[in-house]
């Protein structure tokens, strides 16, 4: 049984977490291939609002198995703090596994993040400040420390005397930080790692024999394409990899075990943090998106950057991650408009270009060419099919789908479960 993918078409947030959810009732595993505490996924049940950041967006489903995969940057106390207060609600977190060879964000980590924002300053990334860039970096320069790491106290004093000396130095001599003890670090961590020792396991050996037995797997990956190490609008990027790709390496699964990949895009596009953002707006009916559509972080509960849907940097990721559907979330938030706009084209010094430019300061200058199409002026989140949408909030829809050259299966109208309108690809929105 081939697995599916989900991830997010643009900068983030566009509800990865409640399109997961909703498909995780009728799978057998969810796994979190990338990112770290970074992430911020809500799931809204008649429990209340549920925002995982590490834990798969599944596990509110008993019979799902929820698997932290290799890709992931964990933070032990985070992921821990999270089980608990999950465990405090209810959730039956027994089926919730770790990969012993996921890496480790260590206190160094998140101050390094501070730090090299603040050295930034006006070029500053806006950071999640959780220490996900240093951690990543620290993995590919082969200097990581990884969960199965925290499982030997000896070891990983070891690991730590290595590694430390260049973390110290940069600490206390470029940022006047604090700088870390290998002994007392090795006891604290050893004994989160003890803690988390019960769920850690060979994750890839699990998915791959999931998949093996004909159980559906999902893969549910964190931040978005538009924020991808590679393809993003580097260096305003996150530093995992959020394409289809990425998630299959994260996961441990190959390409060909794939079979559906979904994106999901909101009906206008939101960022956090800085970087370019060509259809930004910085009007009323950007604070009309910001208010209606609640854009404040989940992570970091950070006012999110508000603008129209740029089916420019849309097409670019749906081709990029072989998208076969595409999940349109927060259509409701657009009831209010008289008019609605989508970015078809950009023009950068006048000539047409029909790709986001590499260099972001390149990017800055792209100025978007932009189709009017007419409002609803409707409540949608009343909806219970897809048929009964306004029509032209069905055209909207309709126009995206053409754009990104990929169907529209799956409509958000609101953030409950019941406000996720499905329709079969193939069939016209
Ligand atoms: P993720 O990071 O992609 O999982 O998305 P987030 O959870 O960070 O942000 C999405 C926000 O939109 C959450 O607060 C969701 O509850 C909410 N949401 C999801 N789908 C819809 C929808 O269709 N309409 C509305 N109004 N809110 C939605
Ligand atoms: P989910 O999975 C939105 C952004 C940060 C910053 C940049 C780098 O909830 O969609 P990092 O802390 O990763 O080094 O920050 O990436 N960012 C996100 N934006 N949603 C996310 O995750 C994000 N994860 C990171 O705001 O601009
Ligand atoms: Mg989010």
């Amino acid at each position: 049984m081939p697995a599916t993918v989900i991830i997010g078409g643009q900068w983030g947030d566009e509800g990865k977490g409640k399109i997961t959810d909703a498909l995780a009732a009728q799978a057998d595993m969810v796994v979190r291939p990338n990112g770290s505490t970074n992430a911020g996924h809500t799931v809204v049940t008649d429990q209340g609002v549920f925002k995982f950041h590490l834990v798969p967006s599944g596990v509110l489903h008993p019979a799902c198995d929820c698997v932290i995969g290799a890709g992931v940057a964990v933070d032990p106390a985070q992921l821990l703090d999270e089980i608990t207060a999950l465990q405090a609600r209810g959730v039956d977190l027994s089926r919730l596994y770790l990969s012993d060879r996921a890496n480790v964000i260590l206190p160094y980590h998140p101050a390094l993040d501070r730090a090299e924002e603040q050295r930034r300053g006006t070029q500053s990334i806006g950071t999640t400040l959780r220490g996900n860039g240093p951690a990543y970096s620290d993995k590919v320069g082969r200097r990581g420390i990884r969960i199965a790491d925290l499982l030997d106290e000896s070891a990983l004093v070891e690991r730590l005397r290595l590694v430390l000396p260049e973390k110290n130095l940069l600490l206390a001599s470029l940022y006047g930080e604090e700088t870390f003890d290998a002994a007392a670090l090795a006891e604290r961590y050893a004994a989160l790692g003890e803690r988390l020792a019960p769920l850690v396991v060979q994750a890839e050996v699990l998915v791959q024999d999931a998949l093996a037995a004909g159980k559906r797997v999902i893969v549910e990956s964190a931040q978005a394409t538009m924020l991808d190490v590679d393809y993003g609008t580097y260096p305003y990027v996150t530093s995992s990899m959020p394409t289809a790709a990425g998630a299959c390496q994260g996961a441990g699964i190959g390409p060909t075990q794939v079979d559906t990949v979904i994106a999901v895009y909101k009906a206008y596009t939101t960022r956090v943090g800085g970087g370019p953002f060509p259809t930004e707006l910085h009007d009323a009916i950007g604070q009309l998106l910001r208010d209606r559509g609640q854009e404040y972080g989940t992570t970091t509960g950070r006012p999110r950057r508000t603008g129209w849907f740029d089916a420019v940097a849309g097409r670019y990721a749906a081709r990029l991650n072989g998208v076969t559907e595409v999940a349109v979330t927060k259509l409701d938030v657009l009831d209010a408009l008289e008019e609605v706009r989508i970015c078809v084209g950009y023009r950068l010094d006048g000539t047409p270009i029909d790709a986001p430019p590499s260099v972001a300061a390149v990017y800055e200058r792209v100025e978007p060419v932009y189709e009017v199409l007419p409002g609803w002026r409707e409540d949608t989140s009343q909806a219970t099919s897809v048929d009964e949408l306004p029509l032209n909030a069905r055209r909207y829809l309709d126009r995206i789908a053409e754009l990104l050259c990929v169907p529209v299966t799956m409509v958000g109208v609101g953030p409950q479960r019941r406000q996720l309108l499905h329709r079969t690809a193939g069939a016209a929105v």
